[in-house]
């Protein structure tokens, strides 16, 4: 078999990456390990930023969003006793929208313009532009490419093929425990809550869908909290009857814990292998980066390929790192300043922390020209 370029993984950076290839006519073939039903239903990430929502209009895949996507002009930040909306659109001209990573997923698998292979196994990355794997009816193919793209997220195997890669690692002391539930959000914006007990953030997916998060200890098992409990966790941190707001409980619909870590792995090429989305790096949840840099990554990368320019190809991996590495200081500094160590210091140093950026215009249009995004290219 043989394509213009192999695509590992059809998660969000490897099904962009065909849909934007295509468009600039370069044929792909993309394989995943898993089923395409099992992939577009992984509840993860749900927020987009400007950036994001504009490259998707401009290549036909704004539709859905705009119909069903809500947009939101900033963020509620809070501590105990106080509330601050942080308005990015006066802040910085720029918008995020809630849009599930599932329903990103959806469309761009309902777009099919790439060959797409589900539930491969025994994938073999040769960087020298040959992929070997065993499809789902059993049969050793292999894949020969111009070029590869890994998109295979932080467990497949196309970041260890790249040879002796710098890798930057740190691990958090807490975990997200996600809670989404069947029930009306209780906030027009995305709340981010620091509170003694911990972190806590409230999220939505839809008018009668909510998403929450809150910060465990890491080993914490979900199915260790009662409902009871978790909604209980959830109004103390979030300011149940503070000035008269309440959380509406709901039926819980699913439970999950998530480990956080940030990693950054490069170069992202090695000779025909590229590296797009979490293969090269993982940034912790808190703020929102994870989805929105696998986008930039491949949007790049498309340039690159579709161009045929060497210059363009070589210079990828350094284009991406930039973004990368922005990304990486903005998620570590929102996680560091909102969630609990237990240490009384730290915890004045991050109320200190949360007033200047809620209070000062160049606080807030920090933190805002950050989450909002840099343009793609930045
Ligand atoms: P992925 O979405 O991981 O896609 C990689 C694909 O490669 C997968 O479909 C995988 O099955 C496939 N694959 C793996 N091995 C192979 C192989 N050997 N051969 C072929 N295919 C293979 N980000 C946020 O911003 N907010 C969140 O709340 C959030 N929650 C998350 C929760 C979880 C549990 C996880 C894992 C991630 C979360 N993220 C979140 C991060 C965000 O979802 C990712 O950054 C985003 O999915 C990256 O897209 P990707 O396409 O690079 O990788
Ligand atoms: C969501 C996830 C995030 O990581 C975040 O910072 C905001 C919202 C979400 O899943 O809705």
């Amino acid at each position: 078999m043989r394509t213009q370029v192999a695509i590992i993984g059809a998660g969000p950076a490897g099904l962009l990456l065909a849909h934007l290839l295509a468009q600039g006519g370069i044929e792909s073939v993309v394989l995943e390990t898993r089923s395409e039903e099992y992939v577009s239903s992984r509840i993860r990430a749900g927020i987009l930023e400007h950036s994001s929502v504009e490259l998707l209009e401009s290549v036909g895949l704004g539709a859905r969003l705009r119909a069903e996507g809500d947009q939101h002009r900033g963020i509620h930040l809070q501590w105990p006793g106080e509330r601050h909306h942080l308005d990015f659109v006066s802040l910085t001209g720029r918008s995020v929208w809630v849009y599930g990573q599932t329903e990103l997923q959806k469309d761009l698998g309902a777009t099919r313009t790439a060959e797409a292979h589900y539930e491969v196994s025994d994938v073999e990355v040769d960087t020298a532009g040959r992929v070997r794997f065993t499809d789902k009816d059993g049969r050793i193919t292999v894949l020969e490419a111009d070029f590869i793209a890994g998109c295979d997220g932080s467990f497949g195997p196309s970041r260890n093929a790249v040879p002796a890669a710098q890798k930057f690692e740190k691990v958090y002391p807490y975990s997200w425990f996600g809670i989404l539930a069947d029930v009306a959000p209780s906030t027009d914006e995305l709340i981010y809550a620091w509170h003694p007990d911990g972190f806590a953030l409230h999220s939505m997916r839809s008018s009668t869908v909510s998403r929450f998060y809150l910060q465990v200890p890491n080993g914490t098992d979900p199915q260790s909290w009662s409902d009871d409990r978790i909604w209980s966790a959830l109004s103390k941190r979030l300011g149940h009857g503070q000035d008269g707001w309440k959380l509406n409980p709901g039926p819980i619909t699913d439970k999950s814990v998530l480990p956080m870590r940030s990693y950054v792995q490069t170069p992202m090429r090695h000779d025909k292998l590229f590296l797009a989305g979490d293969a090269a790096h993982i940034v912790p949840p808190t703020g929102a980066k994870g989805l929105n840099l696998a986008i930039a990554d491949v949007a790049l990368l498309a340039k690159a390929l579709i161009s045929g320019d060497e210059r363009l190809l070589d210079s990828y991996s350094d284009d991406a790192q930039r973004r990368v590495w922005r990304c990486t200081h903005f998620s570590w500094w929102m996680t560091t300043m909102l969630h609990t160590s237990g240490d009384p210091f730290d915890a004045e140093l991050q109320l200190s922390q949360l007033r200047w950026v809620a209070g000062s215009r160049a606080g807030a249009a920090g933190l805002a020209e950050n989450y909002a995004g840099l343009p793609i290219g930045y």
